[in-house]
């Protein structure tokens, strides 16, 4: 909202005024040459302003706002390798979310997780996509096959960001941990606020 407004502020606010004061620039050159390139000055830093003010608005984290899980919609996940030039893997990348997950192999060799977290402070921010809680320098560990990670923040997507046979669910969360080399463990829970024996479940 705040990044809309002040596109639209950016956009239209110093062109309208540039081209007020260039005309009056002109009407008043009876004034003399001075005059003229005082305002002729402020027009260029107006200009200069307006380009500051587009740059400001760059996408950056607000960028999170611009896609959606939405099916069939305009920023929904099939167009989300149009929508910008980084994420074109999108719509050529071989293991790329979402996953529709049809197919559940368990891998017995995993054994059960292994998880120990203790509390501590966080940060919680609104990414526009979904909420996420961070830990500085990471928070507990999971262990699987004798290598431990760290987890570092836990994040939730409304909806799901997977789908179990084409079903979207309400919520899902993301726990994401990392090895001493940066690799990742994530721990995803799909949640349903459907109650067994809803009439409304599907
Ligand atoms: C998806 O549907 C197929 C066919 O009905 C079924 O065999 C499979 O177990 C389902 N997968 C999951 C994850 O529920």
């Amino acid at each position: 909202m705040e990044t809309a407004r002040r596109r639209r502020a950016g956009a239209a606010g110093p062109a309208f005024a540039s081209a007020i004061l260039v005309i009056f620039a002109f009407s008043c050159s009876s004034r003399g040459p001075a005059f003229t390139w005082t305002i002729l000055v402020i027009f260029a830093f107006l200009v200069r302003n307006q380009q500051w003010c587009q740059r400001l608005d760059r996408p950056t984290v607000a960028s999170n706002a611009l896609f959606n899980y939405k099916d069939k919609d305009p920023t929904g996940p099939d167009k989300w390798a149009k929508l910008n030039k980084g994420w074109a893997a999108c719509g050529d990348g071989k293991k790329q979310c979402p996953i529709d997950i049809c197919k559940v192999e368990i891998n017995k060799d995993m054994g059960p997780l292994d998880q120990a977290y203790k509390s501590s402070a966080c940060t919680l921010e609104n990414r526009g996509h979904d909420f996420i809680l961070q830990w500085k320098g990471g928070n507990g560990k999971l262990t699987i096959e004798k290598k431990d990670y760290v987890l570092q923040q836990v994040h939730w997507h409304v909806p799901s960001e997977h789908t179990v046979n084409g079903t979207r669910f309400d919520m899902e969360l993301h726990m994401v941990h990392e090895d001493s080399s940066k690799a990742r463990a994530v721990i995803s829970v799909l949640y349903s606020t459907k109650e067994a024996g809803d009439p409304d479940k599907t």
